[in-house]
């Protein structure tokens, strides 16, 4: 499609701060178009974002291939470039107009690189919601600028969809979930108690090694994995005790549920075929002495994990003073480098300039 002649020769800028996000039901497996094989729920994450500038030109007509260069954390970056690129083709029935801008976008994150983060959520929804502004401005209003921006996000990475919204978000069609939808995530923040905003999420880094499996070849095999199925029906009946549970600010029921997601995640990565495992000796000593110090203590902590070794220590605010303690004495002799990346749930993304 091409663009209003009247167009030809405008430029802008829009930067967009969008944080990662830590599932509590986790989304693993997915089908077609980026359509996950479950539901999700996430807390959205304050202090780990992706900065992510697009400057863009609107060319004289469609060019055959993407116009785009691409700066990461101060340096050119081909490969990035070309992934975008990709991307970008990709999304074109979305954004008809893509062929026809110029792009040079640079982007940063504010969580050390190769930490064993991951930085597709942030990066590809602070991308997403950078496009989605680009649209407005080009091409007209978006009737829900956050769903648009969650659907595109989908696309690029599958939990980049839950990124859009503040404190929490919720992806995939449940049954139990008015306007859920595999197309994009809603905004679920409203849906439980105050208690959970206040959560902290400190991440214990266990190993800054590149992953021996990364999440999208972990995705696909759940394809052959024969516990697929019954995974899938699992996740949606967490799902509906989690957000009963959270709704009640039942932290008892909480921690089971989320503790019990997080080790059937790897679980399944445990019984794919090939089999493989993620977890490092010293993510079990963590989680051995989290159970422990919980059971002596009574204080409301619990784990998750993402498809890596880290461990995410999720709490209530009120008592980060002793976990800190806790954190000190017991558990950072189990991280690399005494790496610990502390956060908390957020209040989403933030466009910093038009
Ligand atoms: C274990 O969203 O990284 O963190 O859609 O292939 O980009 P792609 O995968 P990705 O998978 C994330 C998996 C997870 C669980 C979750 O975030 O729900």
């Amino acid at each position: 499609m091409a663009l209003n002649s009247s167009l030809v020769g405008t430029s802008g800028k829009v930067t967009f701060e969008s944080p990662s996000n830590i599932a509590l039901v986790k989304y693993w497996g997915k089908y077609g178009r980026q359509m996950p094989q479950n539901a999700s729920l996430s807390f959205t994450l304050q202090n780990a974002k992706s900065i992510t500038t697009c400057e863009y030109e609107v060319l004289e007509e469609q060019q055959e291939k993407i116009q785009l260069t691409f700066n990461f954390e101060g340096k050119e970056n081909d490969a990035f470039a070309n992934k975008i690129s990709k991307f970008f083709l990709s999304i074109e029935d979305i954004f008809p107009w893509i062929r026809q801008i110029k792009f040079n976008i640079s982007s940063e994150n504010t969580f050390p690189h190769s930490t064993g983060i991951a930085s597709s959520a942030s990066a590809m929804s602070a991308l997403s919601l950078c496009l989605c502004t680009i649209h407005e401005k080009v091409a007209g209003k978006l009737d829900d600028f956050f769903q648009h921006a969650s659907m595109v996000s989908r696309l690029g990475s599958g939990s980049a969809s839950r990124s859009v919204y503040p404190h929490l978000a919720q992806w995939g069609k449940h049954p139990n979930i008015s306007n859920s939808s595999n197309e994009f995530a809603i905004p679920f923040g409203d849906e439980v108690d105050e208690i959970f905003k206040g959560f902290h999420d400190d991440i214990l880094i266990v190993s800054k090694k590149e992953k021996s499996v990364s999440s999208t070849a972990g995705h696909a095999l759940m394809d052959s994995n024969p516990y697929a199925e019954s995974r899938y029906k699992s996740a949606n009946e967490n799902m509906s005790l989690l957000i009963k549970c959270m709704k009640e600010a039942d932290l008892e029921t909480f921690i089971e549920i989320v503790e019990r997601e997080a080790l059937t995640l790897h679980a399944q990565m445990m019984c794919s075929k090939p089999s493989y495992i993620l977890m490092e000796p010293n993510t079990l000593e963590m989680i051995n002495r989290i159970r422990k110090y919980r059971n002596e203590t009574k204080i409301p902590l619990c784990f998750t994990l993402d498809a890596g070794p880290n461990i995410h220590l999720l709490y209530p605010a009120k008592y980060a003073s002793k976990i800190d303690g806790f954190i000190d004495n017991q558990l950072i002799e189990f991280t690399q480098d005494d790496s610990i990346i502390r956060d908390r749930v957020g209040f989403g993304p933030q466009k910093t300039n038009s």
